[in-house]
């Protein structure tokens, strides 16, 4: 039986700590982009205070969500599956919790550095010289743990999710070091090695394949392990996954370029971005639908049960915004869509659509195992949660489609005497009632949140363990 700890020797402990922090650091991230939201309807809410301000709490959000919810999920979850695959303990413990612990660390210093201000101003990669070598320490500990166990495996293949796992931590690691080379000046404040073009292309280089590596193939590493076992199915095909994950890592890292539209940038350069992110709807669509597909013969589980409800309409969103990424990377699409809210509602598609709901659902499937409970405590409010979360996605990213093509045409409109029709602050006043929206659609999304904290809570104080659930069921 699935739920049951199959091998005494396995290390969950560091799992179930990366799972609740999932879940504590999501709220938290999901709070401050709730706030951030408020702030651009009701900018009073900046009180006035450097400290408070959006500039400031902007990165705070984006490092809170990506890093802090979204690694947690990513590392907790890696090795979990890393171990049940490979049918091995993690190779040292030790390093393990030093990974917990040393991750734990980067975030809260992010916490407290980036509404200080200090900050190295590129986008995804705000944090400072020190902190950026704890990260490249931790990470080393954490590709040495991973990739230990999978050394020490005793099956004789490695199983698809941790190819993409993989991939994440090696990618991941290189791009860190690169972006982030910087000549320090003080603690607090260092300038990068690079300048001008160059710059601008190694921050996207990174800032894209974060995207690609982070946002994307650990999570599709996620998806191959949890929909597979929530359904109760083997994976669609297992020939498209090896062939949709060499396509989807060759095109990933040439497709940054399409972020430096009309800039300084080369044009062949931004046409080279453009054309690679145009392909990369196949290898994306190819793990979409795989994924789908595997509940091919099980469809009507979707009606019973909500978990496999988060991790298949999260593969729509990701199908969605891989499909909306290519489009918008098309130079005369991206010169209506870019620098307007139709960015925004992209990347939430993503982010709340994609990676939350898949995280959820691994959550939602890990803590009755990881706590040795038959299930969650409540399965009516993980279907509450599900439509929050899917009504608020919905709300925050078609909010955003209508004010980015607002904004964009707005911008764009000329008078016969070539003078501009509207005014900046014109498409600010038309902009407020998708921000209203928004705001909304995210504070659904954040009351689910709080809902799966509580039932998380409840399964793991519940007296009920799968044992005494056994002997129930054996005597009804
Ligand atoms: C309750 C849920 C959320 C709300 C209300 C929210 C809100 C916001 C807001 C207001 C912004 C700033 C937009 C602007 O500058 O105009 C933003 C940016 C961003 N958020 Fe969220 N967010 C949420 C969840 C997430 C999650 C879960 C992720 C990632 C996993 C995420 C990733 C990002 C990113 C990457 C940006 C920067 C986008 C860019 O620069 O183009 N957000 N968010
Ligand atoms: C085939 C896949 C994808 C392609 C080709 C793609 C393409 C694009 C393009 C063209 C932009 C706008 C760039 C600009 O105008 O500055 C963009 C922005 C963005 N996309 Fe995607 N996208 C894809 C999938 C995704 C997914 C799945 C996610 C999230 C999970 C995501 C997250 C983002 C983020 C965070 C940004 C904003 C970057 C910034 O300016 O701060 N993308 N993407």
């Amino acid at each position: 039986m699935e739920t049951k700890l199959s091998h005494p020797d396995y290390n969950y402990t560091v799992v179930r700590q990366f799972t609740i922090m999932t879940v504590v650091w999501g709220i938290v991230g999901m709070a401050v982009g709730v706030l951030i939201a408020a702030q651009l309807v009701w900018p009073a809410l900046n009180f006035d205070l450097p400290w408070t301000s959006f500039g400031r709490l902007r990165p705070l959000h984006t490092n809170a969500v990506i890093f802090a919810f979204g690694g947690s999920a990513l590392i907790g979850s890696s090795f979990y599956v890393v171990q049940r695959t490979c049918q091995a303990p993690l190779i040292s413990n030790s390093l393990a919790a030093f990974v917990f612990w040393g991750w734990q660390l980067v975030i809260v210093l992010a916490a407290i550095t980036l509404p200080l201000g200090w900050t190295s101003s590129k986008e995804y990669a705000e944090l400072e010289w020190p902190i950026d070598i704890l990260i490249t320490i931790v990470w080393v500990a954490y590709a040495l743990v991973f990739f230990g166990t999978i050394m020490k495996r005793r099956t004789h293949h490695i199983y698809v999710a941790n190819w993409f796992y993989g991939a994440f931590i090696i990618t991941i690691a290189v791009l860190h070091i690169v972006n982030s080379l910087a000549v320090p000046v003080t603690l607090g404040k260092s300038y990068s090695v690079y300048a001008g073009a160059v710059d601008a292309m190694i921050q996207w280089w990174y800032g894209h394949n974060a995207v690609g590596f982070f946002l994307t193939a650990g999570f599709l590493g996620m998806m191959y392990y949890f929909v597979p076992k929530q359904a109760e199915r083997p994976v669609y095909s297992y020939r498209l996954s090896i062939v949709h994950f060499w396509a989807l890592v060759s095109v990933y890292i040439w497709a940054g370029p399409h972020h430096l539209h009309y800039t300084a940038l080369p044009d062949w350069a931004q046409s080279l971005g453009m054309v690679m992110s145009l392909i990369l709807l196949a290898p994306s669509w190819g793990g979409m639908i795989n994924g789908i597909m595997t509940l091919s013969g099980a469809w009507h589980k979707l009606r019973t049960d909500p978990i496999l409800r988060f991790l298949i309409v999260s593969l729509s969103f990701y199908g969605m915004s891989t499909f909306e990424g290519p489009m918008m990377s098309i130079k005369t699409v991206n010169s209506l869509s870019h620098y307007t809210d139709w960015t925004i509602g992209h990347v939430h598609s993503g982010a709340l659509g994609w990676v939350a709901m898949i995280s959820i659902g691994m959550v939602y499937h890990l803590v009755p195992v990881l706590f040795e409970k038959a299930k969650m405590y409540s399965i009516p409010a993980i279907g509450l949660h599900f439509w929050l979360s899917t009504i608020g996605t919905v709300l925050y990213i078609a909010s955003m489609w209508v004010n980015g093509i607002v904004q964009g045409l707005m911008w764009r409109a000329y008078n016969s005497d070539g003078s501009l029709t509207y005014s900046f602050a014109e498409s600010v006043l038309a902009s407020h009632p998708g921000y209203v929206v928004r705001f909304l659609g995210g504070l659904m999304f954040l009351c689910g949140m709080i809902i799966m904290a509580w039932n998380v809570w409840m399964t793991i104080r519940k007296e009920q363990s799968i044992a005494t659930a056994e002997v129930a069921e054996a005597t009804a």
